[in-house]
């Protein structure tokens, strides 16, 4: 293959490969057990793919409508409001993305304009900051602080300025399994009160909490619902991370401004897929189901890890758990994991990764979505590091 003949100047200059990329590669080479990449090693149900196949089988293999179809639009709705008790029009404010991180990067290229200021809490899921580079945006970075991750609500106060447009968050946080508390909301509520501030709230995880917390979405609340676009994930929910489906809820005018961009960036999702999740989502226990199913994990790999010199952190939702390694070594997170893969067999996120500064806190990231069999095998390994 002949290359480019000339240099090319690129958008992204700082993206190279991902370090999910990078730790799943690197445990297939040596044969690791992979608890780095979030992705479950088990299957859903079988009802779940029976229901695909009937779809397709009875011809529903073309275009959607670009909002989604309308018993996926209507089953999300109706889950919303049982859940968080706000009301979102179906056709108008509920749409069906291509999985959460197409979700996030168009609300960001649908609403920031060169020159918007977006805040973001490191440490911080990738996908975010090129998303608003992109835009031609600057990214207003806060730190959260080991090893409770607490937002600093002065330190938000302090950054919003006047260009700032939107707020990004995650709760249930990913890398660090904490979750945001009501009175979280509450700040989050107070200081955008009477501005533009759009909040896109990543909520891939709302079904994963543990020990009988509650998960507060940004759409419990009519103050956090009229500025907020919610983002989930059916990937999370119903262990189907590589089908890439997941969908926004927003006000009328938000999800306008949406669609806009939804409709020539994606137009519309998998039409069988998508009937088979609304068929599916009919037994709300299999999303009120999630938080049981994921506390016995994280409660199996907390136990097997019991022994070992490891140090595992809160886990309060999410299916990751960290854990400082400052008892078996004093080197640097990236440097750890890399080690750790190949002496021990065991892969794992450096959390210093999700810091534009590299700040490292000695703290690396277990997915522990995996069956007993992975995470006993795993465990047994690590105890011996
Ligand atoms: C915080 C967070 N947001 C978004 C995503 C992406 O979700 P999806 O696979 O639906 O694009 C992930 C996946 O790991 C995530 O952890």
């Amino acid at each position: 293959m002949p290359s480019f003949p000339a240099p090319i100047e690129s958008r992204l200059p700082n993206v190279g490969t991902t370090i999910f990329t990078v730790m799943s590669r690197l445990a297939q080479e040596c044969g690791a057990i992979n608890l780095s990449q979030g992705f479950p090693d088990f299957n859903a149900e079988d009802l779940l793919f029976e229901r695909v196949a009937h779809w397709m089988r009875a011809g529903h293999n073309q275009y959607a409508p670009m909002g989604g179809v309308a018993p996926l639009r209507e089953a999300i709705a109706r889950k919303v409001a049982d859940l968080y008790g706000t009301a979102y029009d179906p056709d108008s404010e509920v749409t069906v993305t291509a999985g959460a991180t197409q979700a996030l990067f168009t609300a960001v290229a649908a609403l920031v304009h060169p020159g918007d200021e977006v805040i973001v809490f490191e440490p911080v899921y990738d996908s975010y900051a090129p998303a608003i580079e992109l835009q031609g945006g600057r990214v207003v970075r806060l730190q959260l602080a080991a090893p409770d991750y607490r937002p600093d609500w002065d330190a938000v106060a302090a950054a919003i300025t006047p260009r700032t447009r939107m707020i990004m968050i995650n709760s249930p946080h990913n890398p660090t399994a904490t979750l945001w508390s009501a009175d979280d909301f509450a700040r989050l509520a107070a200081l955008t009160h009477g501005t533009g501030i759009v909040v896109v709230s990543d909520e891939v995880y709302e079904h994963i909490v543990f020990d009988g917390r509650r998960h507060e979405s940004c759409a419990r609340g009519p103050e956090l619902a009229a500025r907020s676009i919610v983002v989930s994930s059916f990937g999370k929910t119903y262990h189907i991370t590589g089908w890439k489906v997941g969908y926004v809820v927003a006000p009328r005018e938000l999800m306008t401004e949406f669609r806009k961009v939804h409709q020539f960036n994606v137009f519309t999702v998998n039409t069988p897929v998508q009937l088979a999740l609304a068929d599916y989502m009919a037994d709300a226990s299999r999303h009120a189901g999630l938080a049981a199913f994921y506390q016995a994990k994280r409660d199996f790999f907390r136990a097997g890890l019991e022994g070992s010199r490891f140090e595992p952190l809160a886990s309060h939702g999410t299916y990751f758990q960290l854990a400082r390694y400052d008892r078996i070594s004093d080197e640097p997170d990236t440097a750890f994991v890399h080690r750790l893969t190949r002496e021990s067999g065991v892969a794992a996120i450096p959390v210093s990764a999700f810091f534009a500064d590299g700040r490292d806190d000695r703290v690396i990231r277990f997915c522990f979505a995996k069956n007993e069999a992975t995470l006993a095998a795993a465990c047994e390994r690590l105890r011996r590091v």
